[in-house]
């Protein structure tokens, strides 16, 4: 059963959506086909007064059915759908008869329209509960009626962001915002519903949209205000996205032309607009990588199984620098108990400072009490007597990068712990099957990546070394879900997957400027192409004089293998000549004036002088973008990587690879195996073979295979 219907003696229908065989109440065909003929029983039976919209699940509706969006690719197929939709949400608010939705859980997306097209709003007071139009976040717009709805509702200023910022909102803040219009104790919901129904109800059955001389709240979309909005909306939107995310340019221009005009043809631009949508590359994208591959990473869907799922109580962490006090900082929260050790006391409590001034910060900003913090706090114990690893389920190891310092700690730490105990080193080039050679269990040593700040970011790239066990990697991503981050696992080799793809971006942009390009234009290609960052300036954040350790480290370790670039000359010049070592010095491609913002720094043009010839920017931001996907691609070759989706959660959570691509191997999908393999050949015979298409490539092009289902 979808809907289940019954009419009580007052008259009052009662239309409950059960979507027993799914995991929530979602919009698909199924249940709107269910829905829709309940809707139009209650309306067509002379017994109804009214009717309430109500869930028996923890949840309202949680929005479309994402599975059924991906699935449908032509234009035609989703106009009937979005058609159907809106001629449901019609026959709710003009069949005469008062409907309420009675909001008892989370009502998203699809969901929130449903009760939009009701004519009264009301919620329950429950915590979880979540209300709102995220669709933007996946690339979509409300296609339900939210666009036209909403604003008609609370005003064109108010709406705005509601739908361009899909913002999730509590009740109480959904109430103060207009979108509800009363929220009452779980308890009374539907008493309440029913009591507005026949007190109210009659007089109330036509929305305020459909009566005459209907006012949009707040003035006209033709007015000084109204410009103002649209005009600075757009400016700001351009500034934020370059054009690169469809959605919420077309979310503005359905508020725009569709408060204009009455509803029904409001909605048939919202049609349009969000088929156009929801057939594009940006939205299959950003549904596939950051909604279905986010959700089974998170899920732990490569977790191997038979192994019993680990509790964690006490963690070591090893190393109370940077990312040693951030992993400690990640734990405590996670409400594990945390040994923080460095050499000294001194070190070690400065860990611990750290921490403690990340949650002094946010009860200072009213987002944390006192008591939480002072609990929070309790729970990492600064030392640096290994004695305290004593009981520790698991040890992360975050000393210097050095292979013999990061040996004798190990050694140290196993003597204190029980052999089941897992041993996870956070080294960022470390190759871990080495690594582990100084451990007595290398079956239970594994590689944990996090990545800086360690207690913001979201993503831990698990590196399984040739002796992990399964035991030990599975037991690793529990610990991973329990700190509440998201893993991918990938296979041992130098620079892992992430480090060695976020490093191609950075030598590309050292690269071009050996090559003359204006530094400008490198990093705002590199911007405009969507990435967080431009080249120049990630390489002075992550710091030049590392970028040039690591190479010659890694020259060192190929011997005659190592072939020297252009990103050597470079790194070099900046870091032995000329002692501009990057951000943390106050100097790399930029100058950092103290309490100023950073500016190139002029002396690049010097030493690099600026060709006659300049690039299109288009160039520029391919390359950029290309050499991603494929260095992921060849990672894929190797093993390293061995699912698309986790090379695209990787990157995307990883180092801010633009989500509207999908993620280095979305980008090929996009546009397709063939024509990136001949746009890359062609990038090889300008550039070099690095852009060389790999065999793998190649191959899928030939025999027609794709990384993801069309
Ligand atoms: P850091 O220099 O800030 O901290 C290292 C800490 O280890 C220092 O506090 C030091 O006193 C301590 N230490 C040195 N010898 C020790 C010993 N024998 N016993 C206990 N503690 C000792 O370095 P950071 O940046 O925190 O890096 C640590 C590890 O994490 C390195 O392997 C690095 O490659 C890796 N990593 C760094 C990232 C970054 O963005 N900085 C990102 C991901 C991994």
């Amino acid at each position: 059963m979808t809907i289940d219907y019954t009419t009580g003696a007052d008259g009052i229908a009662t239309l409950t959506w059960n979507m027993a065989d799914a995991p929530m109440n979602v919009l698909n065909e199924r249940s709107m086909a269910a829905f829709g003929e309940a809707a139009r029983k209650a309306v067509a039976d002379p017994q109804v007064k009214g009717v309430i919209i109500t869930s028996a699940r923890p949840e309202f509706i949680v929005g479309a059915d994402l599975n059924m969006m991906l699935a449908i690719e032509d234009a035609p197929g989703m106009m009937r759908f979005v058609t159907d939709l809106h001629a449901l949400m019609r026959g709710i608010e003009t069949g005469g008869k008062s409907f309420v939705a009675a909001i008892n859980g989370t009502a998203l997306g699809g969901g929130y329209e449903l009760a939009l097209a009701c004519h009264r709003r009301i919620a329950a007071d429950n915590p979880k509960a979540l209300i709102g139009l995220p669709e933007v976040g996946i690339g979509l717009l409300p296609g339900g009626g939210g666009t036209q709805r909403l604003p008609r509702m609370i005003g064109v200023r108010n709406a705005l962001p509601m739908l361009l910022e899909g913002k999730k909102l509590t009740p109480a803040k959904a109430l103060a915002a207009g979108m509800v219009d009363e929220v009452v104790p779980a308890g009374e919901l539907l008493a309440r519903a029913r009591a507005w129904l026949l007190k109210d109800g009659a007089a109330n059955a036509v929305q305020p949209w459909d009566r005459k001389g209907f006012k949009l709240p707040g003035g006209p979309v033709q007015s000084p205000a109204g410009y103002e909005t649209f005009t600075a909306g757009n400016a700001m939107l351009r500034e934020k996205t370059f054009g690169n995310y469809p959605a919420p340019a077309a979310i503005m221009s359905c508020v725009y032309n569709g408060c204009q005009v009455d509803i029904e043809t409001g909605c048939k631009v919202e049609m349009r607009e969000f088929v156009k949508l929801a057939v594009g590359a940006e939205a299959k994208n950003m549904i596939r990588s950051l909604f279905f591959g986010i959700t089974a990473a998170n899920k732990l869907s490569a977790r191997p199984q038979g192994v019993a799922t680990a509790a964690y109580r006490k963690v070591g962490i090893l190393g109370a620098g940077m990312m040693g006090a951030g992993i400690a900082c990640a734990a405590a929260e996670a409400g594990l108990d945390v040994v923080l050790l460095d050499t000294s006391a001194d070190l070690a409590a400065r860990g611990k400072a750290y921490a403690d001034a990340c949650w002094a910060k946010q009860v200072q900003q009213g987002r944390m009490s006192e008591a939480d913090r002072a609990k929070l706090a309790a729970r990492i114990r600064p030392t640096s007597d290994f004695a305290a690893l004593d009981g520790c389920d698991i040890v992360v190891e975050a000393v210097f990068e050095d292979r013999a310092l990061k040996a004798e700690v190990t050694r140290k730490a196993e003597a204190m712990l029980a052999p089941t105990a897992v041993f996870a080193s956070n080294t960022s080039t470390l190759p871990i099957t080495g690594l582990a050679q100084a451990s007595a269990r290398p079956a239970n040593f594994i590689g944990l990546h996090f990545f800086s700040p360690a207690e913001k970011m979201p993503l831990v790239e698990i590196i399984r070394g040739q002796a992990t066990s399964d035991d030990c990697l599975a037991r690793a991503m529990d610990f991973v879900k329990a700190l509440r981050k998201t893993p991918i696992v990938v296979n041992d080799s130098r620079g892992f997957y992430t480090s060695r793809v976020f490093s191609t971006y950075v030598g590309e942009g050292l690269t071009l400027l050996a090559e003359g390009v204006k530094p400008a234009l490198i990093d705002n290609a590199g911007r405009m192409a969507g990435m967080p960052v431009g080249p120049l300036a990630l390489a002075d954040e992550v710091s030049l004089e590392l970028m040039a350790r690591i190479r010659r480290q890694t020259a060192a370790d190929l011997g005659a293998a190592y072939v020297r670039s252009a990103i050597d000359e470079v790194c070099d010049r900046m870091v032995d000549q000329l002692a501009r070592l990057g951000k943390k010095a106050g100097k790399g491609f930029y100058d950092y004036p103290q309490g100023g913002t950073k500016r190139l720094w002029p002396g690049l043009a010097e030493i690099w002088p600026a060709a006659a010839q300049q690039p299109d920017v288009a160039e520029v931001k391919r390359r950029l973008m290309f050499i991603q996907s494929l260095e992921t691609v060849r990672c894929m070759e190797e093993g390293v990587v061995t699912a698309a989706i986790d090379a695209d959660v990787g990157a995307i959570l990883g180092w801010g690879f633009p989500p509207f691509l999908g993620g280095p191997i979305g980008q090929i999908h996009s546009r397709g195996i063939a024509a990136f393999v001949s746009d890359c050949e062609e990038l090889a015979r300008r550039h070099g073979p690095r852009f060389a298409p790999p065999e793998l490539l190649r191959k899928m092009a030939r025999e027609n295979e794709l990384f993801y289902q069309r």
